[in-house]
């Protein structure tokens, strides 16, 4: 039995004997042509590791003439790229870095994973990110804000004593999908990750990460220099601030010397930050880079602010407070934004700040917890998800100037690149609680790489390499990943509805929510179910969110008529009786899809049965029956919005779905 716990990384001895022939070929030696490095010795351990399982190949010390691979220095090739080649019966691996032949390695393994040839092989390839991070948002007791996995892998009360050998199965699977650099902690940021006691522990496991590649971030609490440093406020602009971070960065270099950075949430939901003292997020941040200048590190600024206005319309806070600084902060920051202007819902059109700041580097957010699309009890295959939001248009250098040019540089021409998962990972054995959401944590890194794989690229790479080598199941396993992110926005928030999860935990369906304790923050304010119709009307007629964009995006979804359905209530309000472009009126269309969000699941539950025998039983139960607790949840949503929405509407719902009485 096997319930996933070592993810991608399972190199269990290939069935296929004419391809396992052909990969021994060259599975004598590693012959390393290449300046020895920690990193460079994990690409060997790995090459051993894994052809040792997967085609039962012991590499020995004797280099011969063929038969082999070589590791090769070619400083033409791009920092982190790599190429691989068939040369006079080897394997050449060349590369400008360590971490080049590292990714390399990586990169021939799932080749001889996924059963492809090799014998004649010739691939190069180089992220297109120059940072591609995982953001944990994981607390200084071991609790993590928003994970459905269990608690923290890193058990700071036994570090940093003791290594847990699972620190380095994570590194592993982070190198074998590029993530070159870990925020180990929430950005709701504890003031004492910063003291001597954690930084002792921070080091431990930057040890452990360093040979693979990975470089350490924190995120830090705004407020330190009061809390710790017991200064009387923590104003930027204050001398002995300046001096207690300067001070704090020098400290925290000597732990670790190749410290990546700081990862700052401030003046966002509560947190302090530079607005208490009357000073900007650009003043906040300078500060911060003037401290890690010196050690070449980075400020990473997250974008991620909104205010308490019932009235206004949050779509617009974080652009209306960050576009007026584009141009005013230090050189090595990065303002991190999250993909929609929202928060992580199922389906949000892009954040209007990518393509609004040429001048200041933006970074990428994503989610891969899945905090707003249903735990760990829900299938939802997020790459589909990312990808449609890397491949938006923002038009603002003309057409094909897709958010995923904004991040990776070429539309701004940004010196520093950089994008974020925030991680789903956790103490259950199989890493991330749903075991298919394994996929979500690879996605995002072959995504992070190079944003243009497809989403059924990596559908079909994972399930090879983790489910299975039977061809009609890994046929079937891929469909259900590549359906699921639509199965889960018909069941839940259909049409461009958002935000209607329930408050507290962000579980379930809340549409009904008229009070919270954020005056900013219920369901009804973002759904705006009438009895005239539903959706936010964010044109000109309403609070011109839409106004934002670039006239090309705005012409795209401005009129009711020609948005895109999977926008439509994003941006309009639309009445009940209005017809669609499917035939069906509004109100019929929103029935129609959470009817069929849960006839979708129960197609999910029907085609994993059919897999049974091919893919590890253990993984199969447990599929299985979160498969089976989705339905329910399904259920749920379907039922109570569409009873909830009908109150408003006074429609009946429609035939097929409940015969008229
Ligand atoms: C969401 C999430 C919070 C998190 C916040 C953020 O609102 O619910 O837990 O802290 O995003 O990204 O800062």
């Amino acid at each position: 039995a096997d319930d996933g716990y070592k993810l991608w990384l399972k190199y269990d001895l290939l069935k296929n004997n004419t391809k396992v022939a052909e990969y021994k070929r060259f599975s004598d030696f590693i012959d390393v042509q290449f300046p020895i490095s920690p990193i460079i010795q994990t690409a060997e351990k790995e090459l051993k590791k894994g052809l040792s399982g997967l085609v039962g190949a012991t590499i020995t010390k004797t280099v011969k003439t063929s038969g082999g691979i070589v590791f090769q220095k070619d400083n033409a090739l791009p920092k982190e790229g790599f190429k691989i080649v068939a040369k006079n019966g080897n394997i050449v691996i060349s590369a400008q870095t360590d971490k080049g032949i590292l990714y390399g390695s990586f990169e021939l393994l799932r080749q001889i994973q996924t059963e492809n040839s090799i014998a004649s092989i010739n691939l190069s390839s180089s992220p297109k990110i120059q940072l591609r991070m995982l953001n944990h948002w994981d607390n200084v007791l071991g609790t993590i804000e928003r994970g459905y996995a269990g608690s923290s892998l890193w058990k700071w009360y036994e570090l940093p004593e003791n290594i847990d050998p699972r620190y380095v199965e994570y590194a592993r699977a982070n190198a074998s999908i590029g993530i070159n650099a870990v925020v180990l902690n929430n950005v709701n940021a504890s003031a004492r990750f910063l003291t001597k006691e954690y930084l002792e522990k921070v080091k431990a496991l930057a040890d452990v990460f360093r040979p693979y590649g990975i470089q350490v971030f924190l995120s830090i609490n705004f407020a330190s220099p009061k809390i710790l440093g017991k200064l009387k406020n923590s104003d930027p602009l204050e001398p002995e601030v300046k001096k207690w971070w300067n001070d704090k960065a020098k400290e925290v270099y000597s732990f670790i010397p190749d410290f990546g950075g700081f990862l700052v949430k401030a003046n966002s939901e509560g947190e302090p930050g530079p607005q208490e003292f009357g000073r900007t997020h650009a003043d906040g941040a300078n500060m911060l880079a003037e401290a890690v200048k010196p050690f070449n590190g980075l400020v990473i600024w997250r974008a991620f602010v909104y205010g308490p206005n019932p009235k206004g319309d949050r779509y617009k806070e974080a652009f209306n407070e960050f576009k007026p600084l584009d141009g005013q902060f230090a050189k090595n920051v990065i303002v991190q934004v999250k993909n929609g202007p929202i928060d992580f819902m199922p389906r949000e059109p892009f954040h209007p700040l990518f393509g609004a700041m040429p001048k200041t580097p933006l970074a990428m957010e994503f989610q891969i917890t899945q905090e707003y699309l249903g735990f760990s009890t829900n299938l939802v295959f997020l790459p589909s998800l990312f990808k449609e939001v890397l491949e938006s248009d923002t038009y603002v250098n003309g057409k094909g100037s897709t958010v995923a040019k904004v991040v990776d540089g070429s539309v701004h021409d940004y010196p520093l690149t950089a994008i974020a998962g925030v991680a789903n990972t956790g103490s259950d054995r199989n890493w991330t609680g749903h075991f298919m959401s394994q996929a979500n944590w690879y996605g995002y890194g072959r995504l992070a790489w190079n944003h243009e794989i497809s989403p059924e690229q990596i559908a079909e790479e994972w399930t090879k390499m983790t489910l299975t080598k039977e061809a009609n199941s890994q046929k079937i396993i891929r469909n259900m990943l590549l359906t699921s992110r639509e199965t889960y926005v018909n069941f839940t928030n259909p049409l461009g509805l958002h935000h209607i999860m329930g408050q507290n935990i962000h579980f379930g369906m809340e549409p009904w929510l008229e009070k919270s304790a954020r005056p900013d923050w219920t369901a009804i304010y973002y759904h705006r179910a009438d009895s005239v119709g539903i959706g936010f009307d964010r044109t000109a007629n309403g609070s011109n969110a839409l106004g934002l964009y670039s006239k090309d995006v705005q012409n795209q979804w401005n009129n009711p008529q020609t948005c895109d359905l999977k926008y439509l209530l994003w941006f309009h309000h639309v009445s009940w009786n209005q017809k669609l472009s499917t035939g069906k009126t509004l109100w019929d269309e929103l029935c129609t899809r959470y009817y069929t969000g849960v006839t979708e699941v129960e197609k999910l539950q029907n085609d994993w049965l059919k897999v049974k025998g091919n893919v590890d039983e253990e993984i199969f139960e447990d599929v299985k029956g979160r498969l089976a607790a989705q339905h329910r949840e399904a259920l749920n949503w379907r039922d109570a919005c569409v009873l909830y929405f009908q109150t408003h509407s006074k429609q009946p719902i429609p035939t097929p779905f409940v015969k008229p009485t």
